[in-house]
């Protein structure tokens, strides 16, 4: 029994293999390859003329004609001509402006979605007049745009191929790739496994032993975790309290890297990291609530972050902090109405035991001033059902105190697709989240909620900290697939906090 037990978990617990066609670059297609076009207009590139000769060209230009292709941005076509020795040929539009990085992941994006409808071993992709850059930023897009999670599926077919970006400079391409957009898009598909991982196989202790495997062999990098006899110690009743109902310990994950100046004030990414949320005692009901094993989003986009920056060795001193939980309503769990001390002193009055995430963020986020000092400490939390009614799919909940801060997260947002929008920090939700008997309460039941739980993370952190809060609830999860964002798990987050990273150090 146990051996079976073991050999079945150890199945269960082998990495996904991203089951996808790999990105690669190269100088000329081959007639073997499938074929797919970028096209500004309705013509044809001259590169593209160039490489299929006249005949062919013109053969394409009746069959763009017949299937009204304008080249319009984000429009693509299937091209049938007998007249070229590419077996087939797509087209995909880029309009007549000048993309951003973020519109050539997309692109690259695109391009993957037709080389699912390809049989070729191999998709050559020309955007004649690309850069090295934007040709890897595509290929990151690619990768990304891939994404499925199917481990669990007996019948899962093995993906194989490629996806071959054409330079003139495939090496510079390549290059450009292997400096940052690989990881930046490995880092992406690590957290939306982790956040397609079933609780029953994902949980604290598991996250973290998956994280030190990510982390394995990278330079640069220390690990730390706290378990619950270092809480204890260190006095972390909000994080113990909602740990306390589960069989599954809470932990808190801790990675550096240092990769800027010894001694330069780090960036602290602080994750809420809840395996799953039951909502405890104040139970959730049924509908949704397995979407909940998603609830981890922010630990697993701070750490993929962390990964992707101190992989291709950017300048910076960064740390995420993952607080790690699991939230049940065991005979232990805490109860409505229980008061907890959190390491900051300040005590917190469970008005529902499903406002856990910022019970873990306040000790992890008190525990990070104290130890890091941080230059700009940045919290991202699946937090509140609210941020989702407000924005929709399309941007994060941003809160900040200083303007200057909400600009910096809002312009890394913009760079790296990942879109945020500012929502207001008053006062006035202070006194929402007032107690009774205690110092705080974590729930109010009136609006605006994704203001009080801001507000309440806010208790935690000192005046002089320079701090962002993003909730991600509506965004962490796809119900509508974009470009590089299938269905599901979208990693939201990974992209905009290196690119933040990044932009701190220029
Ligand atoms: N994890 C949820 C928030 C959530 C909802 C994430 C939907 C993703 C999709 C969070 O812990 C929660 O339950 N929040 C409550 C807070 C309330 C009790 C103050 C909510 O939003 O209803
Ligand atoms: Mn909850
Ligand atoms: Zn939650």
């Amino acid at each position: 029994m146990r051996f079976l037990s073991v050999l079945i978990s150890l199945l269960l617990l082998t990495p996904s293999a991203w089951a996808q066609r790999e990105a690669a670059f190269i100088e000329a297609p081959s007639p073997d390859d499938a074929l797919a076009i970028a096209m500004a207009g309705p013509e044809l590139p001259e590169a593209a003329t160039a490489l299929l000769g006249e005949a062919a060209s013109a053969d394409l230009a009746r069959a763009i004609a017949a299937a009204n292709f304008t080249g319009e941005a984000g429009v693509t076509a299937t091209l049938f001509s007998g007249a070229t020795d590419f077996g087939e040929v797509y087209a995909i539009g880029i309009g007549p402006e000048d993309l951003r990085l973020r519109d050539w992941e997309d692109f690259g994006a695109r391009a993957a979605g037709l080389a699912k409808l390809s049989g070729a071993e191999r998709v050559s992709v020309m955007a004649p007049g690309a850069s090295a850059e934007e040709l890897a930023a595509a290929a990151g897009g690619a990768m990304m745009g891939q994404y499925s999670f199917d481990k669990y599926k007996s019948d899962a077919e093995p993906v194989t191929g490629t996806i071959a970006f054409v330079s003139d400079n495939a090496s510079e391409a390549q290059r450009s790739y292997d400096a940052r957009r690989r990881y930046l898009a490995e880092a992406t598909l690590w957290a939306r496994d982790m956040q397609s991982e079933p609780a029953n196989v994902l949980y604290p202790e598991e996250f973290v032993r998956r994280a030190r495997a990510l982390f394995n062999g990278v330079s640069g990098v220390s690990i730390s975790v706290l378990d619950e006899r270092d809480m204890k110690r260190l006095g972390m009743g909000a994080i113990l309290g909602v740990g306390q109902g589960s069989t599954r310990p809470p932990r808190i994950l801790i990675v550096r890297y240092n990769g800027g100046a010894a001694g330069d004030a780090p960036l602290v990414f602080a994750g809420k990291g809840i395996t799953f949320d039951s909502g405890g005692i104040s139970i959730k009901g049924n509908s949704g609530m397995w979407m909940m094993k998603a609830d981890m989003t922010g630990a697993a986009v701070v750490t993929a972050a962390v990964s992707s920056l101190a992989k291709s060795k950017a300048p910076v001193n960064v740390i995420g902090v993952a607080a790690l939980a699991e939230n049940m309503p065991d005979g232990s769990a805490q109860r409505p109405g229980d008061v907890v001390r959190a390491m900051s002193g300040t005590t917190i009055e469970i008005m529902s035991t499903d406002a856990e995430g910022r019970l873990v963020l306040a000790d992890a986020v008190w525990h990070a001033q104290e130890e890091f000092d941080p230059a700009l400490l940045v919290d991202v939390a699946t937090l509140t059902g609210s941020v989702g009614r407000a924005l929709g799919d399309e941007y994060a909940g941003l809160f900040a105190r200083e303007d200057a801060i909400a600009e910096r997260l809002i312009a890394a947002g913009d760079a790296s697709g990942e879109d945020l929008w500012r929502l207001p920090l008053h006062p006035n939700h202070d006194q929402q989240i007032k107690s009774m008997i205690a110092d705080v309460k974590n729930a109010d039941t009136g609006a605006p909620g994704a203001s009080t739980g801001a507000a309440f993370i806010g208790t935690f952190v000192k005046p002089d900290t320079p701090w962002a809060h993003l909730d991600i609830a509506g965004v962490d999860w796809r119900h509508e697939p974009q470009p590089t964002r299938p269905l599901g798990a979208s990693g939201f987050g990974v992209r905009l906090l290196d690119q933040l990273a990044r932009d701190s150090v220029e």
